[in-house]
């Protein structure tokens, strides 16, 4: 996938930033006072689509974004988008099925300079090994929850021993609609995604007395790539909202729950997906 990034900054009342990604260019309003001045973030996933529309997003608001996966050239691509808008990131090496990466990649770090944000963005369903249940293979079941639901639990077990001492820091898990509603041949995602939630809100409870917020993103489908007329109109149908959401529309929510604007939610999910979770559709 080529990026091609650009900044255009309008210094008027406000500062306008339109970065280009391959679908379609975007642009991030940052107000006058910049909502993660002085902040530091991780967002695992950080390479991924909405993991990057995520660091993108958070460092355009002045947090220093460790950007996460496993795989260092995408994790640079990513870094170095962001770099060249004139914007702070840092690259975070991590497998987040791995207790003992997690605990290199953070301690190498964050016992300096604190965490006030960690996003747990790593993921995602088994795609093209997607089966019935009875069908699919053990491997698959395996790593899908791993990643996903056993990922996020390691990633933001780390996080609260970082957030506890310091009695401050958010943490915002991606879920999925999925997650809220199961979708046939994919029970081991809808499970993993179901389990992040659950998760959330107990983690809520026991970090709320220090001054931590645990909330989840839950979106619908975004938009990864390009798609045909045919495959666009049938994704319209998915949501009330008869549009496709866009990777931004998750970055949006989860700077609103990074920001100062959210001090007072915790234990909440935020759901973006054009309402296709309210109701049923087609009928
Ligand atoms: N796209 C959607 O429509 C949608 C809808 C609802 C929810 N979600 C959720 O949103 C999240 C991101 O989805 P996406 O569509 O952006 O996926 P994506 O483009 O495939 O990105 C996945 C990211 O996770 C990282 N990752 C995967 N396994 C990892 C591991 N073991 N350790 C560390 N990093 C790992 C990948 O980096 P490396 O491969 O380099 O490790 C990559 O950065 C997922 O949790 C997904 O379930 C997506």
């Amino acid at each position: 996938m080529k990026i091609i990034s650009a900044v255009k900054q309008k210094l008027k009342k406000k500062l306008v930033r339109t970065i280009y990604t391959a679908a379609k260019p975007y642009e991030i309003h940052v107000g006058d006072q910049p909502k993660l001045a002085g902040k530091t973030a991780v967002v695992t996933g950080g390479s991924g689509a909405i993991g990057r529309a995520v660091c993108v997003r958070l460092a355009a608001e002045g947090a220093c974004v460790y950007v996460g996966g496993r795989r260092e050239e995408s994790v640079m691509k990513v870094v170095n988008e962001i770099r060249g808008l004139g914007l702070q990131a840092e690259p975070l090496i991590v497998d987040v099925t791995s207790a003992d990466s997690i605990d290199a990649a953070f301690d190498g770090v964050f016992p300096a300079r604190g965490l006030d944000v960690l996003v747990c963005c790593a993921g995602g369903g088994a795609r093209s090994a997607m089966q019935e249940l009875a069908k699919q293979s053990v491997e698959v079941l395996d790593s899908v929850l791993t990643t996903n639901l056993r990922g996020t639990m390691l990633c933001s077990r780390k996080a609260a021993q970082v957030m506890t001492p310091q009695k401050s820091g958010r943490i915002i898990l991606i879920s999925s609609a999925v997650g809220v509603q199961g979708k046939a041949n994919y029970s081991e995602y809808a499970a993993a995604k179901a389990g992040i939630l659950g998760f959330a809100k107990s983690l809520a409870l026991e970090l709320g007395a220090h001054g931590v917020t645990v909330n989840c993103v839950t979106p619908g489908f975004l938009q990864r790539g390009e798609y045909d007329d045919l495959k666009a109109e049938s994704l319209k149908k998915t949501n009330c909202l008869h549009t496709i959401g866009e990777l931004e529309d998750a970055a949006n929510a989860v700077c609103f729950l990074a920001s100062d604007e959210a001090k007072f939610i915790t234990g909440q999910s935020l759901g973006v997906d054009g309402g296709r979770t309210l109701g049923l559709y087609g009928d």
